[in-house]
């Protein structure tokens, strides 16, 4: 049989038509989703594999995308570190015992990738029922995303206390990323065990940083977790916010480097390398908009890309809770359409 687009795509192999995706593409936007959400919490959605396959799959059958995403959460590798994980409604994330010094990175447990066997279960189920030609990406935060929210203790708007503990302690900084390393590697490769088939690095907010932090405080770690992951399969490497560092992340790693929509695709691509793939990059409030102004934005990006080999579309960041679920059909059916070789 031949590979699926997706993962076609991902390894720079001819396809028949670009193949789709949508970052966060089960979530609030989607009546079904709301309707499980309304009988279960959003951890133990999460915690559920039965239903977070449910999720998983039927955000597939009601978009027509070439891929499947696991339904998960970046935060949940850090429950069993112990630092008191909690989704608070309307507040999102918060993490009630952050990690500011060493002593409360030596404190961190170590994680033993069985603590996450709920995620791996609801791998093999969704792998069980989704189409075989539909491939599943597993995922997980990278590791200065991750540090992010122990260091701030929720979300935040410039990582000022992660960028200050990574100055002010570069010791300590390196002792988190390592940990944190140790546990992804476990936690990717038990996903890929189970039955993931792409595997995608959520590093959303890494664009906080300057390049040279970057390259001394982050990618040694990137690289490492790359290098340690299974090599069938491919790596997509994303961040938002990364207009300085696409040249870095690319040398920490991955097959497939995620752009947000701050970039031009074509220009962004000509500076990872046109022998690495890409993905992205529609900006998500486009999807806001009417269709003809939908199709004329993706008609740009496929204008981009020009049908070189190694593009996945996607949008540059997720979809937004207030996007209607037509205009993301829409999407998809304009770029199959739009991209098939004739
Ligand atoms: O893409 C998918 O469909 C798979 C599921 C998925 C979720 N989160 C479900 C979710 C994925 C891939 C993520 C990744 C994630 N989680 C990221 C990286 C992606 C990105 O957007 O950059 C981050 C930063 C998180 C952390 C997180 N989870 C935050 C900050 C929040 C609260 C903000 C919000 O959007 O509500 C979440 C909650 C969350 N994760 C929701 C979903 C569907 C919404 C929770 C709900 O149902 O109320």
């Amino acid at each position: 049989m031949a590979l699926p687009p997706f993962l076609a795509a991902c390894r720079r192999e001819p396809v028949p038509y670009t193949p789709i995706w949508i970052m966060r593409q089960a979530g609030r936007y989607m009546a079904e989703y709301r309707a499980v959400r309304a009988r279960l919490g959003f951890l133990e959605l999460c915690h559920d594999p039965d239903a977070a396959a449910e999720v998983t799959i039927t955000a597939v059958e009601k978009l027509g995308v070439d891929a499947a995403i696991i339904f998960a959460d970046i935060l949940l590798v850090l429950e069993p570190m112990g630092v008191g994980l909690e989704f608070v409604k309307g507040d999102g994330p918060k993490i009630h015992r952050p990690v500011r010094s060493a002593r409360d990175v030596d404190a961190l447990a170590p994680v033993d990738p069985a603590a996450l066997d709920y995620v791996y279960a609801a791998v093999r189920r969704a792998r069980g029922g989704l189409k075989p030609d539909v491939p599943l990406i597993g995922f997980a935060g990278a590791p200065f995303t991750l540090a992010s929210y122990l260091v701030e203790g929720g979300s935040s708007h410039h990582y000022n206390r992660t960028r200050a503990f990574m100055h002010a302690d570069p010791g300590a900084w390196r002792a988190l990323m390592e940990r944190l390393v140790d546990a992804l590697v476990g936690y990717l490769n038990a996903q890929i065990d189970a039955g993931a088939q792409a595997v995608q690095l959520f590093d959303s907010w890494v664009g906080a940083l300057q390049p040279a932090d970057y390259r001394e405080h982050v990618l040694p770690h990137v690289r490492r977790l790359v290098g340690a992951l299974r090599r069938d399969a491919p790596v997509i490497h994303f961040g938002t916010g990364t207009a300085g560092l696409l040249e870095a992340m690319r040398a920490a790693g991955g097959d497939v480097i995620g752009l947000d929509w701050r970039v031009d695709l074509d220009a962004a691509w000509a500076r990872v390398g046109e022998d690495v793939a890409v993905q992205g990059n529609l900006d998500p409030t486009v999807l806001l908009a009417p269709i003809p102004e939908i199709r004329r934005h993706a008609e740009r990006i496929l204008g981009q890309a020009a049908g070189r080999r190694g593009h996945v579309f996607n949008l540059g960041h997720g979809v937004l809770p207030e996007t209607p679920v037509d205009h993301v059909r829409a999407l998809v059916d304009m770029v199959h359409e739009l991209s098939t070789r004739r």
